[in-house]
């Protein structure tokens, strides 16, 4: 009997059912969907596979083959990603897509904590969220007890390191046997492990006293909250199938809360090791190794077919990638035409870069492409303000997309993300890209210490160049027709030109798929 609403419409209907979610799809995101739905799996794909289309058909097809829509949990990376996996699952099975838990790991975490955290320490069911700018006034307050001073710049590097320690599920209490054990912490204080752990120690009951979680907060609380037997069995008796989008980029203590949640064993798991942009915040892209250590018996379905791009950009982006040492062997393909060489520009400095690419912009409003159809993505926020302003003197409609924390928290649950349905030219960094598409990107400043970006925290070289040139990967491949690659000879850093050498990636992108422009 399948008394689920929505679900009786397709479960009536087997026709339906094939007509509706079957259809295109090819026989691996077919299998994604249907054939595994009551095993673990892990799916192993390349960008523009159709991982996120699988995801959503599969949502469909679970509840389609009669099973509430409770018993699903559905983990995307932002809040965003989460409003339009909705949308895509409702086109499916309508407005009962409402009723599917459906965000990202601290919304989700936020839901069931306000059920439950009156059975943890110090908490009650009413606790507050504080956002990244409140921790940061609670911890210089607990550095001006313990160190009696609290410049910007150690209140920053002692809330990344907390929150970093956290993301490890690391406690103040084994801070120091894991300094000991790990001699590459990256912490100027490093030798002060004792003094970390004291500051972590102090803010944590800060924290606590206040009744206040930060974001880390919420998931390391409802990975313990787990550890309580009426919420584990809660859990485990109503979220009977889990997928998560994005899986290599979770962290320790994300990957620890799949596991504790996954009483039914029943876990979908889907991601691409070459898209992990997040590791300096802790990702571990070994999650989804571990994934399979953990349950041998997962089914692994690897998708190589891409769907959004065309040939010469798939075959740009294999190329670049298979640079990297340390991967999971994937060659993507298309049926897609070959489409256009990859315009490559050199502009004498970084003014002259932003009219380049205003211009072009121009150039393709006025052969019928929309603005919205358009990108610009580079590598750190900085960058963008040039291009601000040239756009904004010729007129050309455009959106900043800022990145920050709240990308992944949506504290009142309501999706406020109109920007997608507006006819504007997207300004973002690479980062908060991941998952989109356009028709015509321009990555810019593609230039030594810009793109890839200067090693800051002086972290592993080899690993440091892997991890950007993995965001490269991941800002090509949000390219579906038209791909402007550019840098500047020389740029204005804080007042002074400085000048620039082309970025070593540019040089790993075959000659021929180029036109210089
Ligand atoms: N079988 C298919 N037939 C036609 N189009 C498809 C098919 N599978 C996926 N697509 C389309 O290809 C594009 C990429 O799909 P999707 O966004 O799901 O890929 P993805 O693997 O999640 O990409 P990313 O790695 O960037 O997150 C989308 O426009 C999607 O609608
Ligand atoms: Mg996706």
């Amino acid at each position: 009997m399948h008394t689920q609403r929505g679900a009786v419409t397709l479960v009536a209907d087997a026709g339906n059912i094939q007509n509706v979610l079957l259809k295109d799809l090819n026989d691996q995101q077919r299998q994604c969907v249907t054939h595994t739905y009551l095993n673990n799996t892990l799916c192993i794909a390349g960008a523009g596979t159709g991982k996120t289309r699988v995801i959503a058909k599969r949502i469909a097809f679970i509840v389609a083959m009669g099973h509430s829509t409770d018993s699903i949990l559905a983990v995307t990376f932002t809040t965003k990603g989460a409003s339009e996996l909705k949308e895509r699952v409702a086109s499916y099975i309508g407005s009962d897509a409402n009723m599917i838990l459906m965000g990202t790991f601290h919304s989700i975490c936020l839901k069931l904590l306000r059920q439950f955290a009156y059975l943890l320490d110090g908490y009650t069911n009413q606790f507050n969220v504080f956002n990244p700018g409140n921790c940061k006034l609670v911890l210089e307050d607990v550095l001006l007890d313990t160190i009696k001073y609290a410049d910007p710049r150690t209140i920053n590097t002692y809330i990344n390191q907390i929150s970093l320690m956290k993301n490890k599920l690391i406690t103040p209490d084994h801070y120091d046997s894991y300094v000991a054990d790990n001699l590459e912490v990256n912490f100027t204080a490093h030798k002060n492990g004792k003094l970390l752990a004291r500051v972590y120690r102090d803010y944590e009951s800060s924290m606590r006293r206040q009744n206040v979680m930060d974001y880390d907060d919420l998931i390391i609380n409802m990975i313990r909250a787990l550890d309580i037997p009426v919420v584990y069995d809660y859990c485990r008796d109503r979220f009977k199938f889990l997928l998560i989008d994005e899986s290599q980029d979770t962290n320790a203590a994300q990957f620890k809360l799949i596991e504790k949640m996954s009483g039914f064993n029943n876990i979908f798991l889907v991601g691409d090791t070459d898209q992990c942009i997040y590791e300096w915040r802790g990702a571990r892209m070994e999650n989804m190794f571990d994934f399979l250590k953990k349950y041998p018996d997962a089914i692994t379905i690897k998708l190589e077919q891409n769907y959004r791009s065309t040939k010469t950009i798939v075959k740009a982006s294999n190329t670049l990638i298979k640079n990297n040492r340390n991967r999971f062997d994937k060659t993507c393909f298309t049926e897609n035409s070959t489409g256009e060489r990859i315009n490559l520009h050199t502009a004498t400095n970084s003014f002259n870069e932003a009219e380049f690419v205003v211009n072009e912009i121009r150039k393709l409003a006025n052969t019928g492409y929309e603005y919205k159809d358009i990108a610009v993505l580079y590598r750190v926020n900085a960058l963008g303000s040039l291009f601000e302003n040239e756009l904004a003197s010729k007129r050309i409609p455009h959106s900043v997309i800022s990145e920050s924390c709240s990308d992944t928290i949506d504290l009142n649950d309501s999706v406020k993300y109109s920007v997608d349905n507006d006819n504007t030219v997207k300004l973002q960094t690479v980062h908060s890209a991941k998952g989109l598409e356009y028709k015509i990107v321009f990555v810019i400043g593609l230039e030594e210490n810009t793109f890839p970006c200067y090693n800051i925290d002086e972290k592993d070289a080899a690993a440091h160049m892997e991890e950007e040139r993995r965001l490269l990967y991941v800002a090509i491949t949000r390219c579906q027709e038209k791909l402007y690659l550019t840098r500047a000879c020389k740029r204005m850093v804080a007042g002074a030109w400085r000048i620039l050498k082309p970025s070593p990636f540019l040089a790993e992108i075959p000659h021929v798929l180029l036109r210089f422009v």
